[in-house]
């Protein structure tokens, strides 16, 4: 920046003692040397450490961080072996967010704007919550001081800032969901991203599924960020749908990590346009301030529907977009289709095989109903590669109460598989895909999945039986598209099983679901789950009866967000106190 400062200096003695005529000239030329980028491609020296911080910083680190990061800063600390984006190894002084340029150190700035906002989608909290802003500021200086192979007081270790030369977004858009971008730009975009073949890593369609195999510096496996799933960018700095955060990380590049810097080969104004694309995936959710993840659809109403059900995913009437229509309001989103549903889920830690790491976080359900066909449920998450392992399929189910009819209230069997006064009743989706290996070029078409459906019965997790009556519940489609599982179960209303639930028109009906990413070895209590949420089949004709009944629904929604903070408190604080089990990864 000094030398900058010299620059506009010089620029101001000039102003001083000319006309208003050259006044302009050297303002326009100054301007293009900015637009140029030349102004800021400057190399300055690194930020040195402050001494002075160094003991505050200490007893931060010592408390705060060492549990993870280790006590010499090795990423090794008590609860690294179970995450799967390990701790940061700050030996080497390699860092992922910053405003510099490939391989160089970062910023003072960038290290607390990390300390602070966490970096989303690992287990990196964000520590603006719990800390103040100078201890903050101490601890980032103690981290620099971990740094061993490199030297921030080292006047060869120089920096470029490459970021400030983005400025603000053309389009003048703001937060929370940067509406407004032209739909010019995003097509645009989405040229940009073939043409520099972002695919390869990322996906056809940014599911993060393009490439298995990638490793990152330190030699652990490591996958290209789903753009689907915004709120899981590490340097999202909570502003998750900021089209900012695109343009930044494709010019700087992820130092340690296998994505690059764009800088040289794609101009300001297209990484632009391509950031525009890469958000325009991200579906517009409120996300919630604690889990830093999207706040769940607490109610999943099953639509009514007059005439024939298409048992068939592809089908228009299945066609919904995944924001939330009360944030987008696109004509599209109008027509008559149920709502996609964002279901929350969590790793199973109460029991047996414990998974701190679940692969899916999410699930999106919607669900139509009619007298004669009975009710369809679809549900969808995303999941980058599937197993072919037959021990380990990728699985996924829904649970509910068995006996629904003796529950009184809000009453429910326990979340996990039901308890010994109230079974539940679980369908269970096991797939293999066909034809796949996880290695090709993802398939236009998708790939199809051979499905075997099992229906259990659980009054507690050691209870889980196969039930050995006729079986009721169907899977009527199944694809693998994209890195996105889709899965549309169907059953009668009613049956003749007494362990069955029987579905009752236009009543609350606790369900909850289950969810196995075989790919990563999750098996039986291996795996993710949700709360219990509620479904509903809507009445036949639409009274106004519904809205009454979302309006009674919030109590239950506020239990709801509660249970989701509180499995991501009680992760993060298993970790903290280091009570994490040190066993074996299948990676
Ligand atoms: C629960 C475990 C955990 C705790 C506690 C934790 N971190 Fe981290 N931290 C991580 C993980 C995991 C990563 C790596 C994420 C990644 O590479 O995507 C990380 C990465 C970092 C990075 C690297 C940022 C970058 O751009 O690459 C810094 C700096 C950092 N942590 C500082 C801290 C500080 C300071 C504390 C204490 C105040 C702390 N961490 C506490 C898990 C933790
Ligand atoms: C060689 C593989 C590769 C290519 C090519 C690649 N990426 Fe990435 N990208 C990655 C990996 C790996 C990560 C995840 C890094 C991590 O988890 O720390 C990533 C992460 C990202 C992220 C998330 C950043 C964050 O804050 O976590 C964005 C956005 C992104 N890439 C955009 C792009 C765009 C746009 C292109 C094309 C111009 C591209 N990438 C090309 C491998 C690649």
């Amino acid at each position: 920046m000094n030398n900058l400062k010299i620059f506009s200096g010089d620029l101001i003695m000039n102003i001083k003692t000319t006309t208003g005529k050259t006044l302009k000239i050297l303002l326009a030329l100054l301007f293009s040397v900015l637009i140029a980028g030349v102004a800021y491609a400057e190399d300055l020296p690194a930020d040195p450490i402050q001494q002075d911080k160094l003991e505050a910083g200490k007893k931060v680190y010592f408390k705060r961080c060492v549990w993870c990061h280790g006590v010499e800063g090795g990423g090794d600390g008590p609860s690294h072996d179970r995450l799967f984006t390990k701790p940061r190894n700050f030996t080497q002084g390699t860092f992922k967010i910053r405003w510099t340029n490939s391989g160089e150190l970062p910023r003072d700035q960038d290290l607390i704007n990390t300390v602070t906002h966490g970096l989303t989608g690992s287990a990196m909290p964000p520590w603006g919550d719990f800390l103040k802003k100078e201890e903050i500021e101490a601890v980032v200086q103690f981290v620099k001081s971990l740094v061993q192979d490199r030297e921030f007081d080292d006047e060869d270790e120089t920096v470029e800032d490459v970021v400030t030369e983005l400025g603000d977004n053309p389009w003048g858009v703001t937060g929370p969901y940067y509406h407004g971008i032209p739909q010019e730009a995003i097509d645009e975009g989405k040229k940009i991203m073939v043409a520099n073949k972002c695919f390869e890593c990322h996906g056809g369609e940014g599911a993060g599924d393009g490439n298995p195999t990638m490793k990152d510096d330190w030699g652990f496996p490591i996958l290209a960020a789903s753009w689907k799933e915004c709120w899981n960018f590490r340097g999202a700095r909570r502003n998750h749908f900021d089209p900012f955060n695109v343009a930044r990380t494709v010019s700087t590049g992820l130092n340690g990590t296998p994505m690059p810097n764009f800088r040289d080969k794609i101009s300001i104004e297209d990484r632009w346009k391509l950031a525009a694309f890469v958000n325009s995936l991200c579906p517009r959710k409120k996300i919630d301030r604690l889990t830093n993840k999207p706040i769940p659809d607490f109610l999943i109403a099953s639509k009514y529907t007059k005439g024939e059900i298409v048992p068939k995913i592809s089908d228009p009437m299945w066609q919904a977009p995944d924001h939330d229509p009360k944030i987008v309001d696109r004509a599209e989103d109008k027509s008559d289709h149920p709502r996609r549903n964002y279901i929350a889920l969590a790793g199973q830690i109460t029991i047996g095989e414990r998974n701190f790491d679940p692969k899916s976080d999410n699930l999106w359900v919607s669900s139509r109903w009619n007298k004669d066909q009975g009710i369809y449920y679809l549900v969808e998450y995303d999941n980058r590669f599937l197993s072919t392992d037959p021990e380990y399929p990728e699985a996924v189910a829904i649970q509910w109460p068995a006996k629904l009819q003796d529950l009184f209230g809000a009453e429910k069997p326990y979340f996990i598989h039901g308890d010994s006064k109230k079974p539940v009743d679980l369908w269970k989706a096991s797939l293999m895909p066909k034809d796949y290996s996880a290695t090709n070029a993802p398939k236009e078409e998708g790939y199809q999945l051979d499905v075997t459906v099992e229906e259990l019965n659980g009054n507690g997790y050691e209870t889980l039986v196969a039930k050995d009556t006729e079986p009721t519940v169907k899977v009527v489609d199944a694809i693998y598209h994209q890195g996105r599982v889709k899965v549309m179960f169907q059953r009668a209303l009613t049956t003749d099983g007494d362990m069955d639930v029987q579905i009752p028109a236009e009543s609350f009906i606790p369900v909850a679901f289950m969810q196995w990413a075989g790919a990563d070895k999750e098996k039986d209590e291996h795996m993710a789950i949700s709360t219990w949420y509620y479904t509903i089949l809507e009445p036949e004709v639409d009274t106004g009866h519904m809205l009454t009944m979302s309006f009674m629904m919030g109590g239950i929604f506020v239990g709801l967000q509660g249970w989701l903070v509180w499995m991501t408190n009680r992760t993060r604080k298993m970790y903290a106190d280091g009570k994490v089990i040190q066993d074996e990864r299948p990676f």
